[in-house]
């Protein structure tokens, strides 16, 4: 595996590498754990060429929010990403990516899909991710780049902004990557004490049991939405929202709609977040 950490070094290394390849990008901020690997594992499976890139981006961190004390491993991530048999790495640092410095940076705004659910609890964060993402197509310039469900938003977001703006990447969807007792994996439960990790699982549970329902044919969605923060406050979380969207687009579903059931909470200092899909109606 390669591992480039300047923009000219990365073009040049995929400039030879890319020449009648299909090259797929894995974005992520490291600490990487089983549910990056799927990317990884998706790209090499759809690729001729995989690179992961790794970057905590401070663009899409809140005043307020963990920036300083996001897990950084990259020790660590190197090699899993070797044994996941990655070809390049691409690690830049702040001065490479923002050379002007965060107020004199352009910024990407999707409007309308950055505004609501986590939008609205996080203003600025989408800007953040859809900056750092345009910028990484930009620089890698791969036929296709891998995203997890299970940050369903960004998803949904990320596919929209490629379309407006004409990026030519496509934007390919790996379904979450789960613990046992079904808390969706992402690097921040490592905050969770052993406590908050033993009550995080009602947040899957909750919206397994609202996309059941769905599936069922309920189609009282402001009931089953208002049910479902009622659960999350008893299993001691302090909801953001629990949202029954169209899959597509976020927007509020009409009866016909496929449907995406959605939901962030706070145990304790901790943000999780989650969602799942709705079997065909
Ligand atoms: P990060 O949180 O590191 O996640 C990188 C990618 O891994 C994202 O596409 C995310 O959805 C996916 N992922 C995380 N946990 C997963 C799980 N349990 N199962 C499947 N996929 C999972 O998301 C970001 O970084 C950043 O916002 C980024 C896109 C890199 C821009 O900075």
């Amino acid at each position: 595996m390669r591992q480039l950490t300047t923009i000219e070094s990365t073009r040049s290394a995929l400039s030879a590498a890319r020449v009648g390849k299909r090259l797929g990008l894995v974005p992520t901020m490291g600490n990487l754990h089983d549910g990056h690997i799927a990317l990884v594992a998706a790209c090499k499976a759809a690729s001729d060429v995989t690179v992961v890139s790794i970057y905590v981006n401070p663009l899409q961190f809140g005043p307020h929010e963990d920036f300083d004390r996001y897990p950084r491993t990259p020790e660590q991530d190197v090699a899993r990403l070797v044994a996941a048999e990655t070809d390049f790495v691409f690690m830049p640092s702040d001065a490479e990516l923002y050379p002007d410095g965060r107020s004199a940076q352009s910024s990407v705004h999707v409007p309308f899909l950055s505004g609501f659910l986590c939008g609205a609890a996080r203003p600025g964060h989408f800007d953040g991710v859809a900056t750092v993402v345009l910028k990484l197509l930009n620089i890698v310039a791969p036929d296709r780049a891998f995203f997890g469900e299970k940050d369903y938003q960004q998803l949904t977001l990320l596919r929209s902004m490629v379309r407006q703006l004409d990026v030519p990447t496509e934007i390919v969807g790996v379904s979450t990557i789960r613990a046992s007792d079904g808390l969706a994996l992402s690097s921040r439960n490592q905050y969770l004490s052993k406590d908050e990790r033993a009550a995080a699982p009602p947040l899957h549970r909750t919206i397994r049991a609202i996309a059941d329902s769905l599936a069922r044919g309920s189609h009282d969605f402001t009931e089953l939405e208002r049910d479902g923060v009622a659960e999350l406050e008893r299993a001691g979380f302090r909801p953001d929202y629990v949202a029954i969207r169209n899959a597509d687009t976020l927007r509020l579903p009409s009866p016909d709609d496929p449907l995406r059931v959605l939901a962030a909470g706070h145990l304790g200092r901790t943000r999780l977040i989650d969602n799942v899909g709705v079997a065909h109606r």
